[in-house]
């Protein structure tokens, strides 16, 4: 029987859709699962393309019938069960064989994985794999870390199932070990900014305006005709104005407000932290999802405080639509800026070298933030690749001036409305304290040396590092 070019183990949801978009593609794929029923459940529910696909029960079985290097995909849950398929498929493989985790790892354990493999005949592929079921099935974002050598073994069937933006593939190589799950980790960062900011927005119309959800989703559905076209604006609008069969009622009436998470938020936060990158769009959509999960207390902590009024009401109505969307861009560059001022610092700290402007490039399709905002920004890091931060980019920077006055008129209004836009709000701050030049650190500079003899710098220069606290005082 003719080899497979690939395997794939895990025929869950994504694994599933994964293998049969590499079958539909022209690959033969062979696949298994840790159940074999589920084996021949996939390859009964696969159709025409069961032709293509080697349905196998066992290991042995399995990686026989991959074509030597195999590039084996592993498509189960992240953590430690992975760690468990590898040392059960070990026994099995052959000198430079590939192992690819295509799950949502943390980075860390993917740089963990390389290091145990690296006395071995083995390779490792860390994959990041973004869109969800339909991205899998249809055509995903791809972000590649490992060898070169490795990346070339598979660079054709990941070619060939990749999304296509303007008929370019959304995959590519990015770099050693962690580099492709830590990009899918702060793009994951940038979904929870984006999501959050959209929600802020959504709360302001519901809230503040008292507009119904399909009213609100008629706003989302012109924007996304606009510069906020985007996959979350696309669905947003379909979210908003979908009924609940039950109760007839709008679906996003019926959905308890606490968000759950899966962990790729927070290791994107920490991460800017650890890299000491400013992410507070990343840092305000985690802890909006945690606070949001507190949902008796901030009942609770309603009837004790009550709401504040409502500040009055906008005079012009669609002016303040108006303000509302560019307000929403306005805070997407900062933290579309920070997401990638993230990457920048790990690239110089684990020493990937992360092609910015290819990032960009293959999140413009396949992946859930994919958007014509990320057209643009592809082209600002081509022109500029090494710029310190994307929203001085001759692009970026026109648009920040024209939106952030929008910006700061709806977080003042939710402000006073006492309507909670932590996401909106730590843009405009990273904004503002961007742009000045003269900030108020010398002040912190001067207490940390009064409390600790923790020195400062003088703008003169003079070779004087403490102040005279203790002989005036
Ligand atoms: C993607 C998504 C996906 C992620 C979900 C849910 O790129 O396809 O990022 O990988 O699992 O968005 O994540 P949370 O459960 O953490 O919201």
């Amino acid at each position: 029987m003719q080899q497979a070019e690939i395997g794939l183990i895990g025929l869950g949801v994504m694994g599933s859709n994964l293998a049969l978009n590499i079958a539909e593609k022209g690959n033969r794929i062979a696949v298994f699962n840790r159940t074999p029923a589920r084996t021949d459940e996939f390859l009964g529910e696969a159709g025409d393309l069961a032709g293509q696909i080697i349905g196998c029960h066992t290991i042995e079985e399995f990686v026989a019938a991959i074509r030597p290097p195999r590039p084996i995909i592993i498509m189960i849950k992240a953590g430690e069960a992975v760690d468990q398929q590898i040392a059960a498929l070990m026994p099995h493989l052959a000198k430079n064989d590939i192992m690819i985790d295509a799950g949502n790892a943390n980075f860390r354990d993917t740089v963990a994985r390389f290091e145990r493999l690296a006395g071995t005949d083995f390779t490792f592929i860390g994959m990041g794999v973004s869109g969800g079921e339909e991205g899998a099935r249809h055509g995903p974002s791809i972000m590649v870390g490992g060898t070169e050598e490795s990346w070339k073994r598979v660079e054709p069937v990941l070619t060939s199932i990749a999304a296509r933006f303007n008929d370019e593939p959304c995959v590519a190589w990015l770099g050693t070990d962690g580099a492709g799950h830590f990009v899918k980790t702060i793009h994951n960062g940038i979904e929870y900014a984006d999501m959050q900011m959209i929600a802020e927005i959504y709360g302001i119309l519901r809230d503040g305006l008292n507009l119904s959800a399909p009213e609100i989703g008629e706003i989302f559905g012109t924007w996304n005709k606009g510069r906020l076209n985007s996959y979350l604006i696309e669905i947003t609008e379909k979210v908003l104005k979908a009924t609940d069969p039950e109760t007839g009622t709008p679906m996003v009436d019926v959905i308890v407000d606490a968000a759950g998470q899966k962990g790729t938020g927070k290791w994107s936060a920490i991460e800017a932290q650890n890299l000491g990158v400013a992410a507070t769009g990343i840092e305000a959509a985690v802890a909006g999802r945690v606070l949001s999960s507190l949902r008796s207390e901030r009942l609770a902590a309603e009837k004790l405080f009550g709401l504040p009024a409502l500040a009055e009401a906008p005079k012009d109505r669609a002016a303040f639509i108006a303000d509302l969307e560019n307000a929403l861009l306005a805070a997407k560059i900062a933290a579309y800026a920070q997401g990638f001022a993230v990457m920048s610092a790990a690239s110089a700290e684990f020493g990937w070298s992360l092609p910015m402007p290819t990032i960009a490039r293959i999140w413009r399709a396949g992946c859930i933030i994919r958007s014509q905002f990320l057209d643009e920004i592809t082209s600002a890091f081509t022109r500029d690749p090494g710029v310190a931060n994307l929203v001085i980019t001759p692009a970026f920077s026109a648009m920040v001036k024209e939106t952030d006055g929008a910006l700061r008129r709806v977080v003042s209004h939710a402000a006073l409305s006492g309507l909670p836009v932590p996401a909106l709000s730590s843009a405009l701050a990273y904004f503002d304290t961007y742009r000045r030049g003269r900030g108020t650190a010398n002040l912190i500079q001067a207490q940390r040396d009064f409390f600790g003899a923790h020195g400062f710098d003088r703008l003169d220069g003079k070779d004087i590092h403490h102040g005279p606290w203790a002989g005036q005082f």
